[in-house]
């Protein structure tokens, strides 16, 4: 089969498809994966950007994910927690700015201290404007009852990534300790779902050990759990993590390891717009961790939703997954400004004022 019939099947392309689309690398037919993944982006969720304004409120984890730079044993971090009113003061700064939604991040914490102090700010951030914000969470896995509480204060979207959909490759990536079960993310995902959240996952792309098929995978996965949103992104090396450590010693982490990672992050978007059509997909940051146009690239590939940075700015550069970070010394009025300009070159426009919810979740309803 050419590959302009491939690009037209859509729904209708089996896991042999998905492993051939993710193994382009010819320029041309990169391209028109590309291009082709756009039209449906133009033609289902529009060509509008949704902004969520990204606090990463605390760096504290009790997890020891074994790529990410603020990892419980990372004992060169500066651990923070951001005071509630600064939050608020992010919150309403996002509001007047016209963000529709805010998305609440932190490392992965389950004590009742913690769990009250993030319902409670849910409930401070509902009554900004009458509760215009639209709201998602990010942090991690947490009981049932939990979910709950949350949902029942107002926030109706939770990310919480698979990181790869193959668990022999995510008990590599994770310490062996009872604390990072692949089957419990999964259940979680399952629960939020029952609960009534909108839900987002993904993966991290070009980790080491993965294959394409692992990749082709996690795109048959999103789809099996019906998830709405996906934030997924390369892998990018964390110079004080076992797994960066390794992927340097191994000669991969060349600028041409790095350029694969990145050509892969834009793969994964395109294919993933083309097969479920419908649902959020972010540009993220990693994008561009790896290249300076790195989300503009995403959201040409097929991509709706950027999530731009405003973490209180003292705290931004203590809030480093991965090393390269882009925008850590930009204030959150600066990275506004520089975001819409990097929209508007992709020919798109700002959702200004709009919660932006994935299409996905309201045709189920
Ligand atoms: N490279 C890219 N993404 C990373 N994350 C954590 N560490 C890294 C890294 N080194 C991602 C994980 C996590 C999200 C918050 O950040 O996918 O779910
Ligand atoms: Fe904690 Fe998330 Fe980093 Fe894992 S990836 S160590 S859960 S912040």
């Amino acid at each position: 089969m050419n590959l302009t019939e491939l690009l037209r099947k859509q729904r209708a392309m089996t896991r042999q498809d998905l492993i051939d689309l993710l193994s382009l690398t010819d320029p041309d037919d990169l391209q028109q994966l590309y291009d082709a993944a756009y039209a449906v982006k133009a033609a289902t969720v529009g060509r509008v950007v949704y902004y969520r304004g990204l606090v990463e409120f605390s760096n504290i984890c009790i997890k020891n994910c074994r790529y990410c730079g603020i990892r419980r044993d990372n004992d060169e971090v500066e651990r923070f927690d951001t005071e509630r009113d600064d939050i608020l003061a992010m919150a309403r700064w996002s509001y007047e700015s016209g963000y529709g939604s805010l998305t609440l991040q932190s490392g992965e914490r389950q004590d009742e201290a913690f769990v009250s102090y993030v319902e409670e700010l849910i409930g401070d951030i509902k009554k900004i404007g009458g509760g215009a914000l639209g709201l998602t969470l990010c942090v991690g896995e947490q009981t049932e009852e939990t979910y709950r509480r949350w949902f029942a204060a107002g926030a109706h979207r939770y990310l919480l990534r698979i990181e790869t959909s193959n668990p022999s490759l995510y008990n590599m990536l994770h310490p062996r300790d009872g604390r990072h079960e692949w089957q419990v993310r999964r259940d979680c995902l399952q629960t939020l779902r029952r609960i009534g959240y909108q839900v987002g996952t993904g993966d991290m792309i070009g980790l080491p050990g993965q294959t394409v098929e692992d990749l082709a995978d996690d795109i048959l996965f999103y789809k099996q759990l019906d998830i709405d949103m996906i934030g997924m992104g390369p892998y990018v090396v964390h110079h004080r993590t076992p797994v960066g450590q390794a992927v340097a010693a191994a000669g991969l982490d060349s600028p041409d390891a790095r350029q694969r990672r990145l050509q892969w992050g834009l793969s994964m978007i395109a294919v993933t717009r083309l097969f479920l059509v419908d649902v959020n997909i972010a540009a993220t940051t990693a994008l561009q961790a790896l290249h300076p146009l790195g989300r503009e690239l995403g959201l040409r590939a097929g991509a709706n939703v950027l999530m731009p940075v405003v973490t209180v700015p003292k705290f931004r550069a203590q809030y480093l997954l991965y090393d390269h970070k882009p925008c850590v010394d930009e204030r959150p009025d600066q990275c506004k400004n520089c975001l819409s300009a990097r929209v508007a070159s992709v020919g798109d426009t700002v959702g200004f004022g709009r919660w932006g919810d994935s299409l996905h979740f309201h045709k189920k309803e």
